[in-house]
């Protein structure tokens, strides 16, 4: 059934303005009475950060930005998914268009600008729901307008412990002028000091909601040591790469759109963020698991990402040109590799090909 609704929305929903689009299609999750999803083969599950995905599949940030429909995107087969990012107040985020589709390359741009309708309301939702079980991930920001961002970050963690599996502290968003910055040495130190310390503050009634930090394609891989090496010695709980990119691979077909400013996303992203994270793999040295993002739009692309060191993996673009069937088509995928090489659960792949992408000439 949910085969046939995507199979009839999809060329509806690609006809209309994409956010447009996407605020249909969150209407829709919201209405839609979504059956239970069938239970995982086992062996697709796997136990990281302390919790138990039934399959490594997340949704990615940004698709429910304000906690509207985590259960029935649950239902639709992610093993995980990740709201937000959400600031403490309310803001409208950057002027309409803001949201552009590639088609030629199945790709996305979008400078969005964090909009978000702010904490206060994505912590009522998310704690009606608090029972509902899954493992729903809560992806935090700073408000545009804030005077101090890292206290921002620090009061978003204290408020949304309680109700989130985990924690994603998003320092990688080129739509907020000035937020990547948060990324430079001395002052992720101080951040990532004071996130972990406001996590440990409110474990006694919240428990130990794990924090991990999303970091965005674009940086320097010298810069990269500096924050694998801040973020091992702050000890977070794993990372997540990465963002969207503010760079334009040479290889794009699109002419036009493509000169729109923000965030490139999907099939052009994979190569680049697939580098990154192989870059990060061997620079965790496994002190803590890995998230994959970006261009992930196969069951092949998913597989390629978790060899690259990913322990789990999280898709958001691809959904708009491929949909839903998409996941099961990564399923699918994952087991019958798993057939193919007489493994019993994903473990063995994880960072399987790391040294060797790290090894490639540099992705355009
Ligand atoms: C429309 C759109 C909005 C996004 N909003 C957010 C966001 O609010 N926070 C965040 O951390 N990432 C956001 N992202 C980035 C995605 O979470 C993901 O990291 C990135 O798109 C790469 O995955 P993909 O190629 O599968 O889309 C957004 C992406 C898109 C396309």
């Amino acid at each position: 059934m949910i085969g046939v609704l995507d199979r009839l929305a999809r060329p509806f929903l690609r006809a209309l303005d994409p956010e447009d689009a996407h605020g249909l299609a969150i209407k829709m999750l919201k209405f839609a009475p979504l059956p239970p999803t069938a239970r995982d083969d086992p062996r697709l599950g796997l136990r990281v950060f302390g919790l138990n995905f039934p399959n490594p599949i997340g949704m990615a940030a940004g698709f429910d930005k304000n906690a509207e429909v985590p259960d029935a995107l649950l239902r639709l087969g992610f093993g995980f998914v990740e709201v937000g990012t959400i600031t403490p107040e309310p803001q409208p985020g950057n002027p309409r268009p803001r949201l552009f589709r590639l088609d030629a390359d199945h790709g996305v741009i979008n400078r969005l600008g964090f909009n978000s309708q702010g904490a206060d309301a994505a912590l009522r939702r998310l704690a009606a729901r608090a029972g509902a079980g899954g493992i729903v991930g809560i992806n935090v920001g700073a408000n545009k307008d804030s005077a101090d961002r890292v206290a921002d970050y620090v009061r978003l963690i204290e408020r949304f412990a309680a109700v989130a599996s985990y924690v994603t502290v998003n320092i990688s968003s080129p739509n907020t002028p000035g937020l990547r910055d948060l990324q430079q040495a001395a002052v992720l130190d101080d951040l990532l000091a004071r996130v972990v310390d406001a996590r440990e503050r409110v474990s006694p009634r919240s428990g130990p909601t794990p924090v991990l930090l999303k970091i965005a394609p674009d940086l320097v891989l010298g810069d990269l040591d500096d924050v694998v090496g801040i973020a091992r010695a702050r000890r977070v709980d794993g990372m997540i790469v990465g963002n969207t990119t503010v760079t334009r691979p040479p290889t794009l077909r699109e002419t036009t759109t493509v000169k729109e400013a923000g965030g490139l996303s999907g099939r052009p992203l994979y190569g680049l963020a697939n580098r990154m994270l192989a870059e990060t793999y061997v620079r965790v040295e496994e002190a803590f698991p890995l998230i994959g993002a970006g261009g992930i739009d196969s069951g092949a692309s998913a597989l390629g990402k978790i060899r690259a060191g990913a322990s789990l993996i999280q898709l958001y673009s691809s959904l708009v040109f491929r949909g839903i069937g998409l996941i099961g088509e990564i399923k699918r995928t994952l087991l019958a590799a798993l057939e193919r090489d007489g493994l019993s659960n994903l473990k063995d792949y994880i960072g399987a090909d790391a040294a060797a992408v790290t090894a490639e000439t540099w992705p355009d």
